[in-house]
């Protein structure tokens, strides 16, 4: 027998206007996983929403003079290169429904463009990305719901050896150097132990369609039960339960 319940409870109304939350979603796992192309997809199936994109890669810390002349000895992997603050400054805002201007940073010269921005509007759902964004608790309890996107570190660093001197200016031999120096380390140091914060792990990444399927259908729920307290303000949905 199955039976469903569905816990209810008429209180002191909510406010009708009462400003909506955003429903914040963190996308991590390693260098040239398929992040990115993860978030696109959902994007594009979530066409009817308003949804942005935030890349921790726009929060890296610019370099030092010093810094930049041995630019090979930089690691880029480790949680320090990131400004961390201002990343979570930035999310709160978007949070609270303010819009932001978020930093573009330059892969090839290791800055960040000092004049121009991106602006980022509130929206409906944030999609957080980024190599260590399950990193620090502060950034991690931002997030309603995290996915970590599982692909083989060979399948990996093959793509990221074509992007890197294709896109951001690289040669095969400086690639190689610091996958082995610095990536290869701070993904078992940094990215891998995060992954148990991940609430779906997806194999494959943007190859895997079902995944991708499974959770924009999660999202619309989410979002779909915002949209029915504004309806029904006297109601409060705690929670569903489902028993088979
Ligand atoms: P990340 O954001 O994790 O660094 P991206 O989504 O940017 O990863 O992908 C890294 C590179 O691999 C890009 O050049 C992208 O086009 C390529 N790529 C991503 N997913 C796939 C896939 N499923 N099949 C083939 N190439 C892919
Ligand atoms: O897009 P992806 O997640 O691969 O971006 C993170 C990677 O970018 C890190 O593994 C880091 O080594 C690399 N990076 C770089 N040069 C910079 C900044 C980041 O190679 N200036």
């Amino acid at each position: 027998p199955s039976s469903a319940k569905a816990a209810s409870y008429s209180g002191s109304p909510a406010p009708v206007d009462a400003p909506k939350q955003p429903f914040v979603i963190g996308v991590s796992g390693g260098t040239a996983s398929g992040k990115t192309t993860v978030c696109d997809m959902i994007i594009q199936q979530l066409h009817d929403h308003r949804v942005v994109l935030v890349n921790q890669d726009s929060f890296y810390r610019g370099l030092t003079a010093e810094e930049s002349e041995r630019v090979q000895d930089y690691n880029f992997d480790h949680p320090e290169a990131f400004d961390t603050e201002q990343l979570l400054e930035c999310m709160n805002q978007l949070k609270s429904g303010q819009s932001v201007n978020v930093p573009i940073y330059d892969f090839k010269n290791h800055r960040r463009c000092s004049e121009s921005f991106r602006k980022v509007n509130a929206s409906d759902v944030i999609i957080l990305e980024g190599i260590l964004v399950f990193h620090d608790q502060r950034v991690r309890d931002l997030m309603d719901m995290k996915i970590f996107v599982d692909t083989d570190a060979d399948i990996r660093l093959a793509r990221r050896i074509r992007r890197d001197t294709v896109e951001r200016g690289r040669d095969v031999n400086s690639v190689l150097e610091q996958y082995g120096r610095f990536v290869k380390p701070a993904f078992d140091d940094f990215v891998l132990p995060s992954k148990k914060y991940a609430d779906v792990i997806i194999p494959r990444g943007g190859d895997n369609h079902v995944a991708i399927d499974l959770i924009v259908q999660h999202i619309r729920t989410k979002l779909g039960q915002h949209d029915l307290c504004k309806i029904y303000p006297n109601v409060y949905v705690i929670h569903s339960t489902f028993q088979i």
